[in-house]
């Protein structure tokens, strides 16, 4: 229908170091957005439920071990094979929010050392998020909640060196929300954030590609 074809879903991000409280911050998003009348999903990167994704999900588990450029692609493969599907999503009107994306993929590989534009690279013609929001902690707060599950980057000087690149990547358009606040208050600036860029898109935003 017409109607549908007009209005077009937003591409969401939520960034932020492990323990940012992303995940729940995306799940509790989609539950508002879906009691407004907007249709959303929850997406995560890594998707491990892909045949890149229980590779990614093996080393980050450290049963397996991957040279640092060799992740970096896989991290990028697994968002290249969801590609056509969200943006078919997209275009039919479906809002995604998605827990994580490419700005995690530089940041973390950046950590390592990795130059920036090399790691951008795999990234080029993606899509690019209609909004970035991300949830700022500091390293030392964040590995004091509840501690960290042990897989492979949950470790605080490492998580040191991510801030420090989430610095160098972050530019003016993301949104920057203190995740040291109670949840409910993160969950209140997330919701009018995210419902501005849902209007936007529905009126005609176009979609654009990364890198930009
Ligand atoms: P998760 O905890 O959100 O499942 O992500 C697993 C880890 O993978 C997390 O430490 C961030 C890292 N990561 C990358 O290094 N590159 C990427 O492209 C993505 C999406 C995540
Ligand atoms: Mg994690």
């Amino acid at each position: 229908e017409d109607n549908k074809k007009e209005s077009r879903g937003a591409l969401v991000v939520l960034e932020g170091l492990d323990r940012s409280g992303k995940s729940s911050q995306c799940s509790r998003l989609v539950s508002y957005l879906e009691g407004h009348g907007v249709s959303a999903e929850l997406w995560r990167f890594p998707d491990r439920t892909t045949d890149v994704g229980q590779m990614i999900s093996a080393y980050l588990t450290n049963t397996s071990q991957l040279d640092d450029h060799t992740i970096h692609l896989l991290f990028s493969a697994n968002r290249w094979e969801k590609r056509s599907l969200m943006e078919t999503k997209l275009k039919t009107g479906t809002t995604l929010i998605v827990d994580r994306y490419s700005y995690s993929g530089v940041a973390f590989s950046a950590a390592k050392g990795l130059d920036i534009q090399w790691c951008k690279a795999p990234e080029i013609g993606l899509l690019a998020a209609d909004l970035v929001a991300y949830l700022d902690i500091s390293p030392e707060k964040a590995s004091e909640r509840g501690g960290y599950g042990g897989e492979r980057y949950e470790k605080l000087d490492f998580q040191k060196k991510v801030a420090e690149s989430f610095k160098v990547l972050h530019d003016a358009s993301w949104k920057v929300v203190d995740a040291c606040q109670p949840i409910e208050d993160v969950e209140k600036q997330l919701q009018e954030i995210v419902l501005n860029c849902v209007t936007e898109c529905r009126k005609g935003k176009p979609l654009s590609l990364l890198w930009s």
